[in-house]
């Protein structure tokens, strides 16, 4: 069954705490963390403050997304904030494999993201470092953009290179778009773990939305 991580980027930060309680409540198995710098995406959102925050609000993995420029200056703090994925993307890393190897050494566990004009064969020398595959279905940096459906390939792409690899065990997130209507092709491309955003804090109940999502994808709740 697919894991469904809501993205606190488009939850109400006066409520914060509540609104991860009420996600962990809902069925969500991954708290997503978007970070963004300003300068590898137009937006600027939090640091390991919030981080640490959510930390206090919840026992599920805090699934940490670096949408930053030189990472690796802020692996420590992101960790020690209480990180459980680590996930860096290709294109700010020229020394990707030192990276990895960086977030693994502090404990958490490395992930890699790509943009959607980024072959998942750019990825083909780190899989055998990596617990995890980022796959973005939107240009980073905005919640609630349009899902891209041209990159639905590279995620089956990705799971036919992780079978070959013998890594079958390294999951297979999908961001960016992903609501009850775009769920079901991600997940049946190989998707293991779904994050959505405005899809579960925008509008209505939050575990109402959690279970739409699940729903979706012909899953008892
Ligand atoms: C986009 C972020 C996403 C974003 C997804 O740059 O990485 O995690 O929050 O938001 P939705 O689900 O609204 O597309
Ligand atoms: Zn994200």
């Amino acid at each position: 069954m697919a894991r469904i991580a809501p993205s606190i980027l488009s939850a109400d930060f006066t409520r914060l705490g509540d609104q991860i309680a009420e996600s962990e409540k809902g069925g969500a198995d991954w708290i997503h963390v978007d970070v963004m710098d300003g300068h590898f995406v137009p937006n600027i959102t939090i640091g390991p403050l919030i981080v640490r925050a959510a930390r206090r609000a919840t026992d599920l993995p805090l699934d940490v997304h670096l949408m930053i420029e030189q990472p690796e200056r802020y692996l420590e703090a992101f960790v020690e904030a209480g990180a459980h994925f680590l996930t860096v993307h290709q294109e700010t890393c020229p020394h990707l494999h030192r990276t990895v190897a960086q977030i693994r050494e502090l404990g958490a566990r490395p992930g890699v993201a790509i943009n959607p004009a980024t072959p998942v064969e750019t990825l083909v020398d780190i899989l055998p470092f990596v617990d995890l595959v980022l796959i973005m279905t939107v240009n980073p940096g905005f919640g609630g953009q349009r899902f891209i459906p041209e990159c639905v390939p590279k995620i089956d792409r990705l799971t036919r290179r992780l079978e070959a690899a013998g890594r079958d065990d390294v999951e297979i997130e999908v961001d960016g778009g992903i609501d009850p209507d775009t769920a079901p092709a991600v997940v049946a491309a190989g998707a293991t773990v779904l994050v959505a955003g405005s899809a579960v804090f925008s509008r209505g109940a939050i575990s109402d939305n959690i279970r739409a999502i699940r729903r979706s994808l012909a899953v008892e709740v």
